[in-house]
């Protein structure tokens, strides 16, 4: 195939969106309240999101993240343990307001955080645990739970990643004490722009507290709903509420949830199937490290990536790539290693998972559009790099 240039990613933005967007937003621009219900009611039916459950669309997941920190009332001092392998959103949300992000290592077959390299970390000051659920893959959801109710921590989910996945049958975001997703235009269905949601028990003791930071910080909802005959400033907040036009590009856009997610997980078993033949010597020469998805979760196809040898070996790939008109990139510098991290942070292990994923991870192109025939150009890329360049 003579390839015109692959990028590595394409937002799932349409004409047709836009326009069923616009047209949305502007017939129900002074209902701001009936465009949220039914956008909320659309959303909860295609992301399968039971009912018990209560959605805080927000600007952002960073916004959803930062509600998670106010709402859970921290302490100066107190600990958060959380992947370095992530994006500064993740740490800045609770060191903001106080607490100290506490970096864990990854188990690097699954690239998430686990139980092993949560343990050494523990401490009387730790107060939750946020696995980010690297890619749209699963942590193990089952041993973060038993761990957080053993010890009493408040188990987060950072699930940007994760729109269409799930674990054990249930969507990444739902299965933690408070979840978030995102819907920023680099990911599987964007709110036109940036967008992100925050997921917890309607159940849960904090929903009235986190109703309360989401309007300033003040007591406006209980008013609306006649608990009381007025409001006023009760904690800290703000003004966190997805905008209007994000909303109803939204409400169309996560029709196609299914559709989008059947597609890029057939692009990312493909990948995952021919390199599994084609590098096999490399793979089993230490050379490479493929993705795997734990037992009980499916992937949302968000990221494909291979875990090269080293730095040299990723950016040779990556160049050779770039040079045949194929975008591919590294991802998160480790926070740990980062100015921020070593002031609002602490690290207290090896980290040596981590520093390879920093140092070896390469992303490929992974979009909807993406057609069978791009992707058989990038792997037959990937495989003759590594015939003709690489030493078994
Ligand atoms: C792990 C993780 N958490 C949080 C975020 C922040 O998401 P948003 O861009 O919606 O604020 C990102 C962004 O990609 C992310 O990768």
């Amino acid at each position: 195939m003579k390839a015109n240039k692959i990028p590595f990613n394409k937002p799932y933005m349409t004409t047709r969106l836009m326009h069923s967007a616009s047209r949305h937003a502007w017939s129900s621009a002074l209902m701001s309240e009936a465009l949220l219900t039914e956008m909320e009611q659309t959303f909860r039916i295609n992301a399968k999101i039971r009912d018990e459950k209560a959605l805080f669309f927000t600007n952002s997941a960073t916004q959803a993240l930062e509600i998670m920190a106010l709402a859970l009332e921290l302490e100066k001092g107190d600990e958060i343990i959380m992947p370095s392998y992530t994006y500064a959103a993740t740490a800045n949300a609770f060191a903001r307001v106080g607490a100290v992000p506490v970096f864990a290592d990854l188990d690097l077959s699954t690239m998430n955080i686990s139980v092993d390299t949560i343990e050494p970390l523990l401490s009387s000051r730790t107060k939750a645990i946020v696995p980010i659920h690297y890619g749209g893959i699963s942590a193990d959801l089952t041993m973060l739970t038993d761990l957080c109710l053993q010890g009493g921590y408040t188990l987060l989910e950072d699930a940007a990643h994760g729109l269409g996945a799930s674990y054990e049958g249930k969507p990444l975001g739902t299965i933690g004490n408070f979840g978030c997703l995102s819907f920023h235009h680099t990911k599987n269905i964007t709110a036109a722009g940036n967008g992100g949601v925050l997921i917890l028990d309607k159940k849960h003791p904090k929903v009235h507290v986190v109703e309360q930071i989401m309007h300033q910080g003040t007591d406006r909802v209980s008013f609306l709903r006649g608990e009381s005959t007025e409001y006023s400033w009760q904690r800290l907040g703000g003004e966190f509420m997805m905008s209007s036009f994000n909303m109803a590009y939204l409400e169309s856009a996560v029709k196609d949830l299914d559709v989008v997610t059947i597609k890029r997980r057939q692009l990312w078993e493909r990948y995952q199937t021919m390199f599994t033949e084609q590098l096999e010597t490399y793979i089993s020469g230490g050379h490479i490290i493929l993705p795997k998805i734990i037992e009980g979760a499916e992937t949302n196809g968000h990221i494909y990536f291979l875990i090269t040898k080293d730095r040299s070996q990723r950016d040779a790939l990556k160049h050779k790539l770039n040079q045949l008109g194929i975008e591919a990139y590294s991802h998160y510098e480790p926070l740990h290693r980062s100015t921020a991290g070593a002031r609002f942070g602490q690290t207290r292990t090896e980290m040596s998972a981590t520093e390879k994923a920093g140092e070896g991870l390469i992303r490929l192109p992974m979009f909807y559009d993406l057609t069978f025939e791009e992707q058989d150009y990038i792997i037959e890329a990937v495989v003759q790099h590594y015939k003709s360049e690489v030493d078994l």
